[in-house]
């Protein structure tokens, strides 16, 4: 009756644990978890491995936004990249604000590498709070026509970056009794977009993280470690005019843009900062009860179809 009344006054995230709740149960629910103030979504003092942060042309890629987003909110980065100069215009642009950056060259599918960049962080920080797996990109081809070698290689850099990630970045997770995973999927491991282009490498790949996802979060769950997926809509990010117009054979930049704006029930793309905004929410306190989901980024295309 008195933990009723003293619960009714509490938000609730402060309720009081039952006497008969495990001890874990009992002091995460204890924990005071500050709301509705400017301390929303406060990364202060977190270490963030951003793989894949770079932007393969000018303008705010997912990896980019994220890792400049997380420094914003005070989370220190340390940026991966297969290539240098990537990581470093994204690291120019945190340090420019006044955030602190780290940049390492890492190819995310080489499990040497993938090790080694770990150790740096460690080294630099200290520890490693938030890992996120953004390495991605599609190749065309339904079964027949696509190579094995696509094939290989659409698995190694759509999934199993996450799985390195995740295999090295864990066990510092686990050390510290705390830690964050945001794996960035795709609607193309979900839904095919009707008129779209086959990629039946990349759908697979990105819908198979979001099982790789679900899997870890429930091999971590009581160790305090979550993982998510976020699944990513179509976007306006650099990649539409470096690498789609072309891939796609469309004569010009704006035809393509106006076709995908067109595709999505919100009636436009996206953009990077969407994909970083839920994935800041996604590392912060406040999502402290969410692992093993998988987030759509998407106007509305995993609800209906235009
Ligand atoms: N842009 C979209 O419309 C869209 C839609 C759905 C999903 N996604 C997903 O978002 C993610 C990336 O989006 P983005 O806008 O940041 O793309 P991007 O290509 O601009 O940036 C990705 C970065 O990853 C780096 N990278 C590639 N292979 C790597 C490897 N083996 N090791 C380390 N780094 C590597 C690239 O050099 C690049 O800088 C991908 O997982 C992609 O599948 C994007």
């Amino acid at each position: 009756m008195l933990r009723n009344v003293v619960s009714a006054k509490l938000p609730s995230n402060l309720m009081l644990a039952s006497s008969t709740e495990p001890n874990a149960v009992k002091s995460a629910a204890i924990q005071p978890l500050i709301t509705g103030s400017s301390a929303m979504l406060d990364l202060k003092g977190k270490i963030a491995f951003v793989a894949g942060a770079g932007s393969v042309g000018p303008g705010w890629g997912n990896g980019k936004a994220t890792a400049v987003l997380l420094a914003r909110q005070g989370a220190q980065i340390f940026t991966t990249d297969i290539k240098e100069a990537a990581a470093r215009e994204t690291a120019g642009v945190i340090k420019e604000e006044g955030g602190v950056c780290a940049v390492h060259a890492c190819n995310m599918t080489n499990a040497d590498e993938v090790r080694a960049a770990v150790d740096a962080c460690v080294k630099r920080f200290g520890r490693i709070d938030i890992l996120i797996n953004n390495c991605g990109g599609s190749a065309a081809g339904d079964p027949v026509s696509m190579t094995e070698e696509v094939w290989d290689a659409q698995l190694d850099l759509n999934l199993k970056t996450a799985f390195m990630g995740c295999k090295f970045v864990l066990p510092v997770m686990e050390k510290q009794k705390a830690g964050v995973i945001i794996n960035i999927s795709s609607i193309a491991g979900f839904r095919h977009q009707v008129a779209g282009r086959v990629n039946v490498a990349y759908s697979t790949a990105k819908a198979g993280l979001a099982a790789f996802s679900r899997s870890t979060a429930m091999a971590y769950v009581k160790k305090g470690i979550r993982c998510n997926t976020v699944i990513v809509g179509t976007m306006h990010t650099p990649l539409v005019e470096e690498r789609l117009v072309k891939q796609l054979g469309i004569g010009d930049a704006a035809t393509l843009i106006a076709q995908r704006h067109a595709a999505v029930p919100i009636g436009f793309m996206g953009t990077g900062w969407d994909t970083a905004n839920a994935v800041v929410f996604l590392a912060s306190e406040e999502a402290r009860y969410i692992t093993g989901i998988e987030l759509p980024v998407d106007g509305g295309i995993s609800a209906g179809r235009v």
